[in-house]
């Protein structure tokens, strides 16, 4: 495991891009997507670099459950807005949130990505150690699954909605176990929140109590940090 620390996030974002952008140029195809407020910095890189997407496919790790992929709060939104409508993909799959029957939803997106192997994984990270909607206690070879959303993690997205009522109860999300199959994982973090997940994660024990720390058994893994998210790092 690769531990690289920039000073801020724009830094970080940069450094993601160069991953990436090499990445490309030898010969990934299938890029691992994030939503949150984490990989921003990095879809500004992509954006505003002359690289070309249109030959890659795209796999996003998350989708709330019911909420139209018109409402600017849905996962399918974020992308269209911060990368998709700029750098279009040949495909990108996001988990759909809307289907009649999430379980098999859940069942057909493992599917896609073990049609669409993924070279290069980004996540962010919770306070708690969560990666995609995979929350403490979920198992380590979990595939894609419907979620039931913890209190924790309503109460932290009421501030996008303007009821606490409107904040969806339930997520479509990749599981631990599809995520690790990834060849190659960037986990990206910023911010003094994100400190105690990050040494949890890196240096305490792989525990399903830290989803995060399910990447000390994957063998290609790069922590992308600013200070203060590696500063409670020994
Ligand atoms: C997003 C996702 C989440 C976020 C995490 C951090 O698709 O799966 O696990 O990566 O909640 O969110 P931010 O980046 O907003 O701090």
């Amino acid at each position: 495991m690769k531990v690289e620390i920039y000073k801020d996030k724009n830094e970080g974002g940069q450094a993601a891009f160069n991953i990436i952008k090499s990445g490309i140029e030898n010969g990934a195809q299938v890029l691992g997507l994030a939503t949150g407020s984490t990989p921003i910095t990095l879809y500004n890189a992509m954006t505003a670099s002359d690289l070309d997407f249109s030959n890659l496919t795209s796999v996003n790790l998350d989708e709330y459950v019911g909420l139209p992929i018109e409402n600017d709060q849905s996962y399918h939104y974020f992308m269209k807005e911060h990368l998709f409508n700029k750098k279009p993909f040949k495909k990108s799959y996001v988990p759909d949130g809307q289907a009649a029957d999430i379980e098999a939803a859940a069942k057909d997106y493992d599917r896609i990505i073990d049609e669409n192997p993924i070279d290069i994984q980004i996540l962010g990270i919770g306070r708690n150690g969560h990666i995609g909607f995979n929350e403490p206690g979920s198992s380590f070879d979990g595939p894609t699954h419907k979620v039931s959303l913890t209190q924790s993690t309503i109460d932290a997205n009421a501030r996008f909605f303007e009821n606490e009522s409107d904040v969806p109860r339930y997520a479509i999300s990749m599981g631990i176990g599809s995520i690790m199959k990834s060849k190659n994982i960037l986990l990206i973090a910023y911010g003094e929140d994100k400190a105690d997940a990050i040494k949890a994660t890196i240096e305490g024990p792989a525990t399903t109590d830290v989803p995060a720390s399910a990447l000390q058994n994957h063998a290609n893994v790069t922590f992308i940090l600013d200070e203060a998210a590696a500063s409670k790092l020994s």
